[in-house]
């Protein structure tokens, strides 16, 4: 017992008397890792990174070891430095893309007088499994997360067109232990071109790593990995009901409802666009986004119509991104308020002139009356008529007087 930590103190002080000899001549090194392996677990991205320390400083004690990991994130375009006293790391990898890792080893404490020293890299380059032509891998993926209840994934076949082959599709996210098939393809032409996950197949905020690949071993077609969070991929549902109200003071209020979906509101943002239909010309666009839900818009100059439509997306509070909902059919609003007026002008306008002409006119009949009745005994008509009638009954009396 006691020779045993005499032995130790000694080898500490040896190795103390080493390092502090290398350090003061600027000569230390120390040994990287050692035995370095990248499994991969099949999970569609994430390799699994192993090494063990240097055999050169197995029984250090006095000195703390840590390793430096570095690995060339394809995704960024840039390395990623971890720091980490354990022997492995976990990393997401794109797998079409070369695997690049490099580790080195740190040691400070008491062994090294306080200085860090730091060993060369050991670096591990895995080339990408691709095989299968470049034309046959597929084209134009993506994904669209539908009011977060269903996804579905869509692409087009390569340029080399599979021909006894067909495209599969396997998906992971942490909640899986392993890899899976599309629980649902979408088919066009006998092709698969996508592929539907339901809500239960799904995680958000991880990533949900796809490969598509070759149904059959015989004809390979060249493999595609993607790897998304779906959060970012959500369209909402169309809003169904768009109110509007006019308050006395010409302003309309347009509100909506959202439809039965499972996006929490403050998720949400909205666009409205307003058309006003002016006198003559092109209609007039107007848009405003929101993240109310409702919107108070100052009644229009000269429009007679007005019309709403509304649309919503994932507001940045709860996603990066994502696509805007369908819109809204319109909804219209007419100033009945100036066509009232307008309206009432017209009639009593109308009624006004009737007024007047009916005036005019029997003003007229009364002249025309009081005048008749006025030349009647002493006009020449009168007199001419009644010469003719006294001529007449002369002549009639001339008659009669004849015939006796
Ligand atoms: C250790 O470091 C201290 C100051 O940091 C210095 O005074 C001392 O000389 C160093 N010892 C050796 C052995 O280098
Ligand atoms: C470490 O110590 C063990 C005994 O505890 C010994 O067998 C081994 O050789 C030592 N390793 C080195 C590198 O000194
Ligand atoms: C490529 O395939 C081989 C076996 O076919 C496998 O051991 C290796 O890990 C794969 N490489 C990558 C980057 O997955
Ligand atoms: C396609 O990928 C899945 C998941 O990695 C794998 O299990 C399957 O064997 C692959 N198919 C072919 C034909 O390589
Ligand atoms: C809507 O946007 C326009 C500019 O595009 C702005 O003049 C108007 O005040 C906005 N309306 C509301 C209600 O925010």
């Amino acid at each position: 017992m006691l020779k045993s930590k005499t032995w130790q103190l000694t080898a500490i002080l040896m190795l103390i008397s080493d390092w502090s000899q290398c350090i003061k001549s600027q000569e230390c090194t120390v040994d990287p890792p050692e035995n370095i392996g990248i499994d991969d677990p099949g999970h569609l991205g994430p390799l699994y990174i192993h090494w063990t320390a240097p055999a050169s400083l197995t029984n250090l004690t006095a000195c703390s070891m840590r390793y430096h990991l570095e690995y060339f994130n394809t995704y960024q375009s840039r390395w990623t430095v971890i720091r980490t006293v354990r022997t492995w790391y976990r990393a997401q990898f794109d797998l079409e893309k070369e695997v690049r890792v490099r580790i080195s080893t740190l040691l400070k404490g008491a062994c090294t007088n306080g200085t860090e020293l730091k060993s060369p890299f050991t670096e591990m380059v895995l080339p990408p499994n691709n095989t299968g032509p470049v034309g046959s891998r597929v084209q134009g993926f993506g994904c669209v997360f539908y009011q977060k209840e269903f996804m579905e994934c869509t692409w087009e076949t390569g340029l080399e067109e599979p021909t006894q082959s067909q495209y599969s599709l396997y998906f992971w996210h942490r909640e899986m232990e392993q890899a899976e098939e599309c629980p649902q393809y979408i088919h066009s032409n006998g092709v698969r071109t996508g592929c539907k996950f339901t809500e239960e197949s799904l995680s958000e905020f991880s990533d949900f790593n796809i490969c598509i690949n070759s149904s059959s071993p015989e004809v390979v077609l060249r493999s595609a990995f993607f790897s998304l969070q779906i959060q970012n991929y959500v369209k909402p549902a169309a809003i169904e009901t768009v109110h509007l109200e006019a308050s006395p003071d010409r302003r309309l209020q347009v509100q909506w409802d959202l439809p039965n979906e499972r996006i929490p509101r403050h998720c949400l943002e909205y666009e409205v666009e307003a058309r006003e239909e002016g006198v003559g010309g092109q209609p007039l666009l107007q848009r405003n986004v929101t993240n109310e839900m409702t919107l108070t818009s100052l009644s229009m100059d000269g429009a007679r119509r007005k019309c709403f439509r509304v649309r919503s997306r994932m507001h940045h509070y709860c996603a990066d991104r994502g696509f805007w909902s369908d819109w809204s059919h319109w909804s219209c609003h007419s100033d009945t308020e100036s066509d009232a007026v307008v309206g009432c002008a017209v009639v009593i306008g109308i009624i006004v002139s009737m007024l007047i002409l009916s005036l005019f006119g029997w003003a007229l009949w009364r002249k025309w009356k009081a005048r008749e009745g006025e030349m009647m005994p002493f006009s020449p008509l009168h007199k001419l008529m009644e010469y003719s009638k006294g001529l007449s009954a002369r002549s009639h009396f001339n008659k009669t007087r004849e015939n006796q």
